[in-house]
């Protein structure tokens, strides 16, 4: 391979394989070179000759071809390249990884190679939360297996959303840069058992099973005029990702959303709102609840006096607008003496300080836990990444950045176990 540098690409059995050829596309521009291996499973997806076309090189397929052997060997093909990347890597090949199997081409070169392993996750969200696939990715963890996604979203299946969307190969691709310039893999952190989707048969119940939570999500629109309104950046995705995310634990889900372009959770009951004060409303007429997490961006003001017509551009002097402040929902929720939430968590979204700012603001509203996230500049806002720091009394943990579907999935594991910890033996 004449670029200088290279990676191994293992393509899976999954419908997100196409995006694999957009993936070697982008990574040529790089000036990053990709050889590739096609799972059997795989070829029913993309085709040997579209991906080599890209590629501007064979695609292997075979582990007993012995043309492929007297080229250059499963040994030497799994070695001679900077990275190994996975993607989409299926329910099968992360359980063969974790398992060490070596019965095809793929999970053999994946168990000799001596470089790293990057893989991007994508399946259903009932395969993803299963426990045997928890199981397996907390060993892939445990073995330093670098992870990208999966995302949150719509599945290819009709009416299915949930955790288990490929990365997009743009994320890929920075992932995989990231990667080729050494950064160290993320920290090792199980990932926490979760149980089953709700309505899935058999299996444990899962951790929050029986317990009722309530989550805020998306903007607030504060209006000015029955046309206008103040509003922020928001999408929602990090809210409806902890939403599907707690129910896909068993727990009874509450999720009251702003206005965002997202499709409700499966198995979730969404109440839509517009503005703050309707939002505290919701969350008000939602409780009780054991745990509380107010994902929502707020609006901190709204129009004092709110026109009950559109105002006009009449050439005179422009209409002032007096603001006041909205209702501070989740302080109203951490502050109340009576029906509390076991746990209330908050987020903080900030462009500097962010620490230290999130564990003022944990005083300042009497919750237990604040999710502080970096908004600045990094695209988080509608993005589909987020690098997040958990300030409770007792410090501080810190996450690597994270699909923010991984983010939901360790943040209600993470909720779980501190609120069993805090109940009575
Ligand atoms: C239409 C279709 C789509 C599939 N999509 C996925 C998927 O996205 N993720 C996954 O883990 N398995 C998916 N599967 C199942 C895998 O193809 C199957 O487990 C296969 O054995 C994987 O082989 P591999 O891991 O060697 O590529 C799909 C199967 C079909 C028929």
């Amino acid at each position: 391979m004449s670029a200088s540098r290279s990676i191994l690409l293992i393509i899976g059995g999954g419908i997100a394989a196409y995006k694999c050829l957009e993936l070697i596309r982008r990574l040529k521009d790089r000036g990053i070179a990709s050889r590739c291996i096609l799972t059997k499973a795989g070829e029913a997806f993309v085709t040997p000759l579209s991906v080599s076309s890209l590629a501007g090189e064979r695609c292997f397929t075979d582990l007993f071809s012995l043309t492929d052997e007297a080229d250059i060997g499963h040994i030497a093909l799994s070695r001679s390249t900077d990275l190994l990347v996975v993607a989409p890597a299926t329910a099968d090949l992360i359980a063969k990884m974790a398992n060490g199997l070596a019965n095809d081409l793929a999970s053999t070169a994946l168990l000799a190679t001596d470089k790293r392993v990057l893989i991007a996750p994508a399946m259903n969200p009932r395969m993803w939360q299963h426990p045997a696939t928890r199981r397996n990715m907390a060993q892939l963890e445990k073995d330093g297996v670098l992870v990208v996604g999966p995302n949150s979203g719509a599945m290819a299946e009709r009416g299915e959303s949930g955790v288990g969307r490929m990365a997009e190969p743009a994320e890929i691709l920075a992932a995989i840069e990231r990667a080729l310039a050494g950064e160290a893999p993320a920290p090792q952190r199980a990932i926490g058992f979760l149980g089953r989707l709700p309505g899935g048969g058999g299996g444990a119940p899962g951790v929050l099973a029986g317990q009722h939570v309530l989550v805020t999500s998306g903007p607030t629109h504060e209006p000015i005029d029955p046309v206008r309104y103040i509003a922020n950046r928001s999408s929602g995705k990090q809210g409806h990702a902890i939403a599907a995310a707690a129910a896909a634990a068993g727990a009874r889900v509450t999720l009251v959303s702003g206005p965002v372009a997202l499709p409700d959770p499966e198995g979730v009951e969404t109440v839509h709102v517009e503005s703050a004060r309707e939002m505290l409303a919701a969350v008000e007429a939602a409780l009780p609840a054991q745990i509380a997490i107010f994902a929502a961006a707020v609006a901190d003001w709204r129009v004092a006096a709110e026109a009950t017509e559109k105002m006009k551009k009449d050439g005179s002097d422009l209409p002032p607008l007096a603001l006041i402040e909205n209702p501070d929902i989740l302080a109203t929720i951490a502050r109340r003496a009576a029906g509390r939430p076991e746990l209330v968590v908050g987020f903080a979204a900030e462009t500097e300080n962010v620490v230290t700012y999130a564990q003022a603001k944990l005083a300042r509203k009497g919750c237990d836990l604040i999710v502080a996230n970096d908004v600045g500049g990094t695209g988080v806002m509608g993005g589909d990444a987020n690098t997040v720091h958990l300030v409770t009394q007792d410090g501080v943990e810190s996450w690597p950045t994270l699909a923010k579907g991984e983010v939901a999935t360790r943040l209600v594991a993470h909720l779980a176990r501190l609120a069993a910890g805090r109940r009575p033996a």
